[in-house]
């Protein structure tokens, strides 16, 4: 049985009625303990019969042609089985669909570090080694290695816009700011290295892989290996984060099923670590033109965003920079707009809340500075600022306590006791400075299907192909049919992460729990409804608490209710009619405090503080883990994060942990996160946000913010390193 549900109407919140008592509550994930005592099997770990394995081989030059390779003489090496130069893996499949195919018979690269070749033998040391003699040669062409003059494209489509006259409120403004903020390429850096062992049955493939996103990435690795898709089994139950380099596939899935196919035994191919960071999908850099004008009463007149980012020719995605600013303030003098650069570098793709993690640095940065200009308070000028209906599309807005968020953030930071004026607080040799930003970060819902089985022992179990890349998925699937049902968390098992489960939203663009949860939501109602039938009761009458279902004056037990066995359910939830008539969105606001070395120019964060509403929290611990983790990123942002692409070829030059400074423990202060209670009943029928890249959305502008508050300096080209620090501050 199935039953559908599509979000064209606010739903009544069921969970607030229920009787288990486990929904927000801080549980523990419950793959916690497998993970932290290494049970838990990454694709990596497999080990299956007559397993051999693969090394990739990445192009040297960034654009031209393969026009041969010494594959004879490498064929011959010790242990080696088979080098396979194939078109279908050349090319990068970055967004969950989105890449261009890859062309038959094409031997062109795109950029430095592509894979080109995989060489298999029996164990990685020979793999390894004939990888490293395999000697490619190249008819050279000129690439475009400068995001800056390369050709463009501009973004026709709903990312331009030019609303009122932009030019005629810059000039009349009584303040303004016209400031460019520019920001470096990102990558990922997820732990665990990108990695795909493939196994063939018959003309049947089963690859264990690390995605993000099943439903998509199974039709991907069909349409790239050409069969039809019933014939893919994709498993991923455990995912060592993704933040958007898992989204789509990446080049080892599919050569790894070619090879696995021609020699007929199952084949594993590792990433290495400057691979996954020269070869899998990155952040482009941005160049973000800002205009903001005001009016005397620090009423924004003008909001101009346009911003200049790239990726490879013929790629689709290009990041959605100025995403938040289309709904954040008001302003009826807008324009915003994108050009597109094409340029010879790995692809570049959805990378930590695409768009407002970047965006919101130059937005937020030029906020604070137009509220100095105002000399208002940046949260006096935010909040003067918060449009009644959305400033472009004229709707109205669902849940958005994004004022109380300033405000709540405020009282618990202590915001009012900072020095407006900047370079006035001083610690020994350190300049203290306080700075705030907003978080917001649209909210998406996308189809998704669960099923659930309720058996008469009381226990359930819930079925999806839904990821957990770190995020607590296992745990608030758990939760929901836990709460629904009426049983103990520890009597609901979830199985994730397998194609032949029903198909899921995926984790991305932090859609992943309202989507799949609302489909477990919906699975749950049904099976609430067939207990209320036999019990003899309402639906709305029903209590389930601890496998006791009881209702007008009846108690009865699951095993009575279920005497003849099982019941299973499958739950369609998809997006409706509240996606496009409101304006969704998750809120919060940034406090940092930081300390600036007057003598050296090091930034220190010492405190911070996200206050945040997301609509329903389904498990405060893993909402208050995933804001924790933005946050760091945003430090990360802020402060230490780019991704460096030599000028002369292209290669990614810092490709690995030691030399992309993601923030470590010692650059992370305490972080404090408060989430706001809220429901969003225009969001899904279980009136949840998006949350995991919202800690991030802003974030390390609140930092950048501060870094000016503590010493006049203001830096808009980030990340704010010394370098960039010193010369704004005194002697
Ligand atoms: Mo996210 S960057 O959509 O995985």
């Amino acid at each position: 049985m199935s039953t559908s549900f599509r979000m064209d109407a606010p739903y009544p919140r069921v969970l607030d009625r229920t009787a288990q008592g486990v929904i927000h509550r801080p549980l523990d994930r419950p793959e916690g303990p497998l993970k932290v005592t290494g049970r838990a099997t990454y694709a990596a770990e497999q080990a299956l019969e007559g397993q051999v394995e693969g090394v990739l081989v990445r192009a040297t030059v960034a654009r031209g042609r393969v026009t041969g390779m010494n594959d004879a003489l490498v064929r011959a090496m010790p242990g080696v089985l088979g080098v396979f130069a194939d078109a279908r893996f050349l090319r990068n499949p970055a967004q969950g669909g989105a890449g261009e195919a890859p062309v038959q018979g094409s031997t062109e690269v795109f950029y430095h570090g592509q894979p080109v070749a995989l060489v298999v033998a029996e164990t990685f040391e020979q793999a390894r080694h004939g990888a490293a003699a395999l000697a490619l040669r190249y008819e050279e062409a000129e690439a475009q290695l400068d995001p800056e003059t390369a050709e463009s494209v501009d973004r026709p489509d709903k990312r331009k816009l030019d609303q009122g006259d932009l030019d005629a409120a810059m000039a009349d403004a009584h303040a303004k700011v016209d400031v460019t903020y520019t920001t470096p390429p990102h990558h990922s850096a997820a732990m665990e290295l990108h990695a795909s062992v493939a196994e063939w049955t018959g003309d049947r493939l089963t690859l264990h892989g690390s995605f993000q996103m099943l439903k998509y990435n199974k039709a991907e690795l069909a349409d790239a290996l050409g069969i039809p898709r019933e014939r893919v089994r994709i498993l991923s139950p455990y995912v060592g984060g993704g933040f958007g380099s898992k989204l789509g596939i990446s080049p080892e899935a599919v050569a790894a099923a070619i090879a696995a196919h021609e020699l007929g035994r199952p084949v594993r191919v590792v990433m290495t670590r400057q691979q996954v960071f020269g070869m899998t999908t990155h952040r482009t850099s941005t160049r973000q033109r800002m205009r903001l004008a005001a009016d005397a009463e620090g009423h924004l007149t003008a909001v101009g965003h346009e911003d200049r980012v790239y990726n490879l020719p013929g790629e689709s995605f290009s990041e959605p920079t100025a995403q938040s600013t289309h709904f954040l303030y008001s302003g009826v003098n807008r324009r915003l707009g994108q050009e597109v650069a094409r340029v010879n570098r790995t692809c570049a793709g959805s990378v930590r809340a695409p768009g407002e993690a970047v965006g919101m640095l130059a937005l937020e940065g030029a906020m604070d500075e137009l509220a100095h200009e105002l000399g208002l308070d940046p949260i006096a000028f935010r909040k003067r600022n918060i449009p009644d209906r959305h400033p472009e599309k004229d709707i109205p807005y669902s849940a958005r306590r994004f004022a109380d968020c300033m405000d709540e953030g405020a009282r618990l930071f202590g915001w009012d006791a900072r020095n407006p004026t900047p370079g006035q607080l001083h610690d020994g040799e350190w300049l203290i400075g306080h700075g705030m930003a907003a978080a917001a970060r649209v909210n998406m819902v996308s189809a998704s299907q669960a099923r659930v089985i309720l058996r008469p022992e009381g226990t359930a179990l819930v079925e999806t192909d839904m990821t957990d890349i770190g995020t607590g998925t296992y745990a608030i699937l758990g939760q929901i049919a836990a709460e629904m049902l009426g049983l103990p968390i520890a009597a609901v098992e979830v199985r994730l992460g397998d194609t032949d489960l029903p198909p899921a939203a995926g984790s991305g663009g932090s859609h992943g729990a309202s989507s799949a949860g609302s489909s477990v939501f919906v699975a749950c109602e049904s099976l609430r409804t067939t207990l209320a039938e036999r019990l003899g009761c309402a639906p709305d009458d029903l209590t389930l608490k601890d496998g006791i279902a009881t209702g007008a004056n009846r108690r009865a037990k699951f095993a009575e209710l279920l005497s003849d066995g099982a019941l299973s359910e499958e739950g369609h939830f998809e997006p409706g009619r509240t996606k496009k008539e409101v304006s969704q969105a998750s809120y919060g606001a940034f406090f940092a405090e930081v300390g600036v070395n007057r003598i050296t120019g090091e930034t220190r964060v010492r405190r911070m503080l996200g206050t945040f509403a997301a609509g329903r929290i389904l498990n405060e611990k893993t909402a208050r883990s995933q804001c924790q983790g933005g946050m760091i990123w945003g430090i990360g942002a802020a402060l230490t994060e780019e991704l460096a692409f030599d000028p002369r070829d292209g290669h990614v030059v810092n490709q690995d942990l030691a030399e992309y400074h993601l923030p470590v423990n010692l650059d992370c202060p305490q972080i404090e996160v408060q989430l706001l209670e809220e429901r969003d009943d225009m969001a899904c029928p279980i009136q949840s946000k998006g949350i995991g890249e919202l800690g991030i959305s802003g974030a390390g502008a609140a930092v950048v913010n501060a870094i000016y508050n503590a010493t006049g300096a203001r830096v808009r080209d980030y990340p704010a390193t010394l370098d960039k620090i010193l010369g704004g501050l005194d002697d």
